[in-house]
């Protein structure tokens, strides 16, 4: 049986630590709250998600690679490596799907070395300041620019 192919949502460094890191700024929310809100959100849509984190940048550039042919779109939160990594720069300009760049803060009403993402000038659009919501908008964004479910997988593949 063909499944529509899954939305994947990709989480980059620290964010592990969600729930216990800086709650004032992140929220108390944990990583997996956030999951169980996005897949509940997606599935809404008619949507499953890929939800993936990692600490390590190379990993986050295979994933976006895997993406290309295992995705309908790409949410992003490249954390920390949002304002330092060029590799997921080009990664995410090989996509070739909507790639929605997400984040819990605002990183542009904090420290000055937040201000630049080398996400944003490729992605069709950012979701910043609403922490757990931030996801949730992101996800209906991905749904939304995905349009209609034709790219399938068979479920032997799933
Ligand atoms: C973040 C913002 C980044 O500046 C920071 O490095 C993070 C989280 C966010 O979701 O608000 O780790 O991407």
């Amino acid at each position: 049986m063909a499944l529509p192919l899954p939305i994947f949502v990709l989480n980059g460094p620290n964010l592990n630590l969600l729930g216990a890191r800086e709650p004032q700024i992140y929220g108390h929310d944990s990583l997996d709250a956030i999951k169980t809100a996005c897949a509940a959100r997606a599935a809404l849509y008619g949507r499953s998600i890929d939800f993936r984190q990692s600490n390590h940048e190379g990993v986050l550039v295979d994933w976006l690679q895997e993406a290309a042919k295992g995705a309908c779109a790409v949410v992003l939160n490249a954390a920390a490596f949002t304002h330092t990594s060029i590799a997921l720069h080009d990664a995410a300009r090989a996509l070739r799907l909507p790639l929605i760049e997400v984040h819990l803060s605002n990183p542009s009403a904090r420290e000055s070395f937040r201000h630049h993402s080398y996400i944003s000038p490729i992605a069709h659009g950012v979701v910043a300041g609403f922490g757990l919501l931030s996801y949730l908008l992101a996800i209906e964004a991905a749904h939304m620019l995905a349009g209609a479910p034709t790219q399938t997988q068979t479920t032997e593949e799933a």
